[in-house]
């Protein structure tokens, strides 16, 4: 099968894959850059981009706002005509202000789960930024147009992520444990279902992207089949030259073994799948991390009684420190670093 471009408001990408916002710091402007330089969609990570920044510890708003321009510079000279937006946590405290930063240094389009981003549109109003929703549902995406439909906006694409993604995942801890949860070829039909709907009522053509779990040319080819236009991939970027994470995390991911790989309950309060580090033994064996330093990322998160801080623990990972290294199910299944380049040609299939 020749796999088709994928063109979402206006844009077109050669090579129909979206790789994933990775949080904190694993996809920023060199990952992001590669993938936009190679066809595909790239996706900075919103989540504290600045925590390199001198003054992130004084100041983690200021060091994240200045580090969104400075990131989108960055990917955008590695890749002049690629296309390159931002991955926003809508649980994250100063949401709107970030997701505004972003539009205005230029980005191409803002993508946003964890949570439901129903402001989204409002916040981009008398922009033309794309703007895209990550659902697992129809439930969830009908809650997000009947609020962006307010301010005349319909998602310019969807991502769909199904269960077997890295990071925080749109299915409870419970259903998680108990294995009662939509594969994501369930989610992506019932997610396109709602798609056609909203499609013939408003005369537009709205891509779905599927993701969670796509390791190889025969998962795209799969998920295109049923109805994809393209699809998101996360965990197999991880393991590339290109991507911004240290090489301890990156070797994390090359020595996991499947029995590694767990499903969490984060201190956010969602499911997330991550590698069974020392760290995350050390939580489940004391119970509670004591906070050093709260970051004030979340309003709903109380630094007196939360596990551990994630934003510490994914700041630590990323820069070699033992820290949450998240994951997606397939991560024991990378056995060597590759570079951007190779998995793209992989995955299409070239
Ligand atoms: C290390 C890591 C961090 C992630 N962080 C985020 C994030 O901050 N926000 C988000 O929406 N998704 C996040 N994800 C999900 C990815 O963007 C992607 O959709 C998902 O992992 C796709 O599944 P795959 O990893 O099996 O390819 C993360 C995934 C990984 C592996």
């Amino acid at each position: 099968m020749k796999i088709p471009a994928l063109c979402f408001g206006g844009l077109t990408a050669r090579r129909p894959i979206v790789q994933g916002g990775m949080g904190v710091g694993v996809s920023l402007s060199g990952l992001a850059g590669a993938v936009a330089a190679s066809g595909g969609v790239g996706t900075i990570s919103g989540i504290h981009p600045g925590y390199r920044e001198a003054d992130f510890q004084k100041d983690p708003f200021k060091a994240n706002l200045r580090a969104i321009g400075k990131e989108l510079e960055k990917a955008k000279e590695t890749a002049p005509d690629g296309i390159i937006g931002f991955n926003f946590m809508t649980v994250m405290n100063h949401y709107e202000e970030y997701v505004r930063e972003a539009i205005a240094a230029g980005a191409d389009f803002i993508v946003s789960g964890a949570g439901l981003p129903v402001t989204l549109a409002k916040i981009a109003a008398g922009s033309d930024v794309r703007i895209l929703p990550i659902v697992s549902s129809s439930r969830a995406l009908k809650l997000i147009v009947k609020n962006w439909l307010r301010h005349d906006r319909l998602p310019d694409a969807v991502v769909v992520e199904g269960p077997l993604a890295g990071g925080h995942l749109g299915f409870r801890y419970s259903d998680m444990q108990a294995g009662t949860f939509l594969p994501l070829e369930d989610c992506l039909t019932d997610v396109l279902g709602y798609v056609g709907e909203l499609e013939e009522a408003h005369g537009v053509k709205i891509p779905v992207i599927a993701g969670g779990g796509v390791r190889n040319h025969a998962d795209v080819e799969r998920l295109m089949g049923l109805g994809a236009s393209g699809v998101q991939v996360g965990t197999r970027f991880v393991a590339t030259e290109e991507c911004d994470a240290a090489p301890s995390f990156k070797a994390a991911y090359l020595e996991s073994s499947a029995a590694d790989i767990k499903i969490i309950e984060s201190p956010v309060g969602l499911a997330a799948r991550a590698i069974e580090t020392p760290f995350l033994q050390r939580a489940e064996r004391e119970g509670r991390i004591p906070v050093q330093k709260c970051y004030q990322c979340m309003g709903h998160c109380k630094a007196a009684e939360t596990k551990y801080c994630i934003s510490q623990a994914l700041i630590d990972s990323v820069s070699g420190r033992e820290g949450l290294v998240f994951c997606g199910a397939h991560a024991d299944e990378i056995n060597g670093l590759s570079t951007v380049e190779q998995v793209m040609r992989e995955l299409c299939g070239e």
